[in-house]
């Protein structure tokens, strides 16, 4: 029977290119996103059907949204062998004295709140398997600080944390718990900081100078450590946190 996996954030840049090396691997197909004509596009674009693939919209942050999600999944397909909880935003930039409270709480509620709900309602599935692999994406900005971007600094050092406990809570089971630690890659979300620097050139330009590599990566680049992480040649990986960036924590 093939096997089922759920992608969150799948019509964003790194979401798709996962979702195009999974259907490559002939595995059902759940994509949440929060739009669900933006998941319909992707099942198009990589020509998956009814039997599949799913689109469910859904915004992370809300409970009702995640259980929803991990139901229809199972629902359809019957199982949840792989999950990468992915969905992610920026939030806004500046410095600590000069964001809200607001800002916060927006970015907390997505990147760590639904990373957290996620694993909530799919870890007592896999278990019940007594099988799974999860990944969680954090980022570089999870082992470093970013000037101008505290909120998302935090909210990613706390997606390596919960990472490490759940891996460690999962591991007499067999069941992998891994993060992926994108650097600056090529997505609508790099095109937003970009603006919100407030000089897109020269932000785009200090980053490609800091990469040791020096340029982007490539969302495809950073898919193809995902798809090796939820997978059975990654049978041994488990609380490992895996840097896609060209260097640049050197
Ligand atoms: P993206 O902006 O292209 O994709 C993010 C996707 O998440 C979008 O489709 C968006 O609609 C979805 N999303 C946002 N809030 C949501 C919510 N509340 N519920 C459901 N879906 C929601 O960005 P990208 O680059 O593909 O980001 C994917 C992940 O990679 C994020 O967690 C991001 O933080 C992380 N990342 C990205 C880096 C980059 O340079 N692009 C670097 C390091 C990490």
């Amino acid at each position: 029977m093939a096997k089922t996996a759920i992608i969150t954030g799948a019509a964003g840049g790194i979401g798709k290119e996962l979702a195009r090396r999974l259907a490559e691997r002939n595995l059902n197909l759940v994509l949440v996103d929060l739009n669900e004509e933006a998941v319909k596009a992707v099942i198009a674009e990589l020509g998956l059907n009814d039997s599949n693939s799913l689109a469910v919209a859904a915004d992370v942050s809300k409970e009702e949204d995640v259980q929803n999600y991990v139901n229809k999944a199972v629902e359809k397909f019957g199982s949840i062998d792989y999950f990468a909880n992915n969905a992610g935003i920026e939030g806004p930039l500046g410095n600590v004295e000069d964001l809200s409270i607001k800002a916060l709480d927006l970015v907390y509620n997505v990147n760590v709140r639904g990373v957290f709900l996620g694993l909530q309602y799919v870890v007592p599935v896999m278990k019940k398997q007594k099988s799974g692999a999860i990944l969680n994406t954090s980022s570089l900005a999870g082992l470093m600080g970013a000037p101008g971007m505290s909120p998302y600094v935090m909210s990613k050092h706390a997606v390596i944390g919960i990472t490490r406990s759940v891996a460690n809570e999962l591991a007499p089971l067999g069941i992998r718990v891994n993060a992926v630690l994108p650097g600056t890659i090529n997505t609508r979300m790099m095109r937003q900081i970009e603006k919100n620097s407030g000089n897109a050139e020269d932000y785009k330009k200090l980053n490609e100078a800091a990469t040791p590599m020096g340029r982007y990566g490539e969302p495809q680049e950073v898919a193809a450590v995902m798809n090796f992480l939820l997978s059975d040649e990654a049978s041994f990986v488990t609380s490992s946190l895996y840097t896609v960036d060209g260097g640049m924590v050197a």
